[in-house]
């Protein structure tokens, strides 16, 4: 299921116009627009439509207090992508080749600082106020501090604890910021707004938890980014933290994720072992427990289509294949 299709007639009625401004917003300079032009297109956004269906939820929000930030939104997660990919030299992003890889770390590290900036540009051009940066600037440092103590921490297990720090962190914090910021422009009241932040923020733990999954069991083609990433580049995710815990060869499993030079043939002997345990089952019923406390949250006070949508989104997100 594409989210999309759950969106209703004016909410896919600013994805055009965010698609639009998005791609204005790479456009200044040529070597930027060459650069992010193919990477920025296949993206879900997941966020930006978040943040419009927040603002959008109790009554009709003007675009101008809306778009810009929806805008910037798309392009802090764009640039953190980017980064990411550096981290974990990855290849594959969206369908085509990373940034990293096609103009080396040196240009991509700068290309995901224009992103970065060029989002904070057009929050400070459209006068957001400073509410809005420190919850932007917030979700940046979380995402980093998330980042670190992931890459600190290769080809070590962590802890469960540890799993949902990061998860939270790098994740869940900035869906959560989404759902808050759309709340805060649609000058909802504190109540709502703290109900729609616990709404992102279970939604962004079982996000993580499903991309994790996906690393290991989704198609390539699908994902557009590569498979088995994670455990190449030492990042232990929760089936492996799970199938440790359960698996008869947990002690094989462990060898393999804790060496830092994984072939091919020890990601499908990893991928083997965690398939003959209750791991993907436990990932997904972890997901759904996430989503089961979004859909709580939802306030009562929001319009029905909208409810409609944003338990359309909980519903897409552990159901995607994306
Ligand atoms: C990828 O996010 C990074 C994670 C937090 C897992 P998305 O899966 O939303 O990436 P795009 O925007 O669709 O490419
Ligand atoms: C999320 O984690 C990355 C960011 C928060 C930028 P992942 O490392 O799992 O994301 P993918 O799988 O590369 O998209
Ligand atoms: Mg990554
Ligand atoms: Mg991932």
């Amino acid at each position: 299921m594409n989210f999309v299709a759950a969106l209703n007639e004016a909410a896919a009625k600013n994805l055009r116009v965010l698609e639009d401004q998005i791609r204005q917003s790479i456009s200044e300079d040529p070597f930027i627009f060459e650069a992010c032009a193919p990477l920025i297109r296949g993206g879900k956004r997941l966020r930006p439509m978040l943040f419009l269906l927040c603002a959008n939820a109790k009554a009709d929000c003007p675009p101008e207090k809306t778009m810009p930030l929806a805008t910037a939104l798309e392009l802090i997660h764009t640039a953190s992508l980017v980064h990411d990919d550096i981290i974990d030299t990855s290849k594959k992003r969206r369908g085509v080749e990373t940034a990293n890889s096609k103009y080396g770390a040196q240009i991509a590290v700068l290309v995901g600082d224009y992103l970065f900036a060029k989002a904070f540009q057009l929050v400070a051009e459209n006068n957001y106020g400073s509410q809005v940066q420190l919850i932007l600037s917030k979700l940046v440092k979380n995402l980093c501090v998330g980042e670190i103590m992931q890459d600190r921490s290769l080809f070590v297990v962590p802890t469960m604890n540890d799993y949902y720090t990061r998860i939270n962190l790098k994740t869940a914090i900035f869906l959560s910021s989404c759902c808050r910021l759309g709340a805060i422009v649609a000058e909802m009241n504190d109540r709502e707004i703290d109900n729609l932040t616990a709404y992102g923020s279970g939604l962004g733990l079982a996000f993580q938890i499903i991309d994790d999954l996906l690393d290991f069991f989704g198609d390539e083609t699908v994902t557009g980014k590569p498979h088995g990433g994670d455990l190449k580049s030492g990042v232990i995710t929760l089936p492996v933290i799970r199938a440790l815990t359960v698996s008869d060869n947990a002690a094989q499993l462990e060898k393999i994720v804790t060496r830092d030079n994984v072939t091919t043939s020890d990601i499908d002997a990893a991928i083997k072992i965690i398939r003959a345990t209750d791991a993907v089952d436990y990932c997904r019923t972890r997901a759904e427990a996430h989503i089961d406390s979004a859909r709580i949250n939802l306030p009562l006070t929001l319009k029905t289509s909208a409810t409609l949508a944003l338990e359309q989104i909980a519903d897409f997100v552990v159901d995607r294949t994306r």
